[in-house]
């Protein structure tokens, strides 16, 4: 049985495990995957006991995904690009780090029937959601890529430090009162805000016929940047739920070698959340 766990702080409320053994009662695979709280101080160790423990991998979560980049041995272009990993690979050349949380949000976007070349897509939030974010949007040659933050530097910086990877694509970075007369296509929040049960104020006419209006966070309601977006009419809204499934999709198949089909474990973990 080959081991793999989620580090965090706090953890208990993961659904990391819940996922991953969907995916493995389905692939039959002989895994087993448990949460384990790390101590704020405590991550590497955390990581080497798991190790010496024979861990074949782990996922990482809140506050630890800037330190797991930083203690790997090497780095995939996604996780550099982020700063940030969410996916441990260890093995006998060290551990690898990798950022499946961008790919799991445009594959997410492309099952609500999103494909995002050619769109215009403005992305809510510069702290390390959007970043890991940025590499696979721009991947996808959207027509242009705004960033918008309340904090306008953190916009700006961002959308700099992205620029060579944007070249194809109209890479900005404004405050949310420039975004007056701007209209979108996909509309992402990576802002923290609705943790605080709040969302990033947007201007009347922000959504294009047909706009999706994303949120990564999720929970049993509607968030409030969700609430929010339809009274500016978007026509589609969605949580990150499927985002959710979709980064651990990709986890698992760098783990593993093998996609599960992700369909029915999103279907299964939101009724969970009912
Ligand atoms: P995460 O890892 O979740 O991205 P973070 O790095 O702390 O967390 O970044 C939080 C992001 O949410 C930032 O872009 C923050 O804006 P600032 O850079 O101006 O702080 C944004 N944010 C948090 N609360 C917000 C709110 N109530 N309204 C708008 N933006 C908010």
């Amino acid at each position: 049985m080959d081991l793999y766990a989620v580090f965090g702080n706090p953890i208990a409320h993961s659904k990391s495990p819940w996922i991953h053994a969907r995916f493995a009662e389905q692939t039959s695979q002989q895994i087993s995957y448990e949460a384990r709280l790390a101590p704020r101080d405590g991550f590497a160790s955390a990581v080497a006991a798991f190790r010496n423990e024979g861990g074949r991998g782990a996922n990482v979560t809140v506050p630890f995904k800037l330190e797991a980049c930083a203690l790997a041995d090497r780095r995939s272009a996604r996780a550099e690009a982020a700063g940030a990993a969410n996916t441990l690979i260890f093995d006998e050349r060290g551990i690898t780090a990798d950022n499946t949380d961008g790919v799991g949000l445009v594959r997410d976007l492309a099952h609500l029937g999103y494909t995002l070349e050619g769109s215009r897509v403005l992305l809510l939030g510069a702290g390390g959601a959007a970043r890991g974010a940025l590499l696979p949007l721009l991947a996808e040659a959207p027509s242009s890529l705004t960033i918008a933050n309340r904090t306008v530097e953190k916009a700006l910086a961002l959308a700099t430090a992205f620029q060579p990877e944007g070249r194809a694509c109209a890479l900005l970075g404004c405050g949310f009162d420039a975004l007056q007369g701007s209209t979108f296509d996909v509309v992402i929040n990576a802002t923290s805000s609705s943790l605080s049960d709040d969302a990033p104020p947007l201007p009347q006419g922000i959504y294009a016929p047909g706009a999706l209006a994303y949120d990564m966070m999720y929970g049993s309601d509607e968030t409030r940047f969700m609430q929010a977006a339809r009274e500016l009419g978007a026509e589609r809204l969605s949580d990150g739920l499927g985002m959710l499934v979709e980064q651990a999709a990709e986890s698992f198949f760098l783990w593993r070698g093998v996609r599960p089909d992700t369909q029915p474990v999103r279907e299964a973990l939101r009724g969970t959340l009912a």
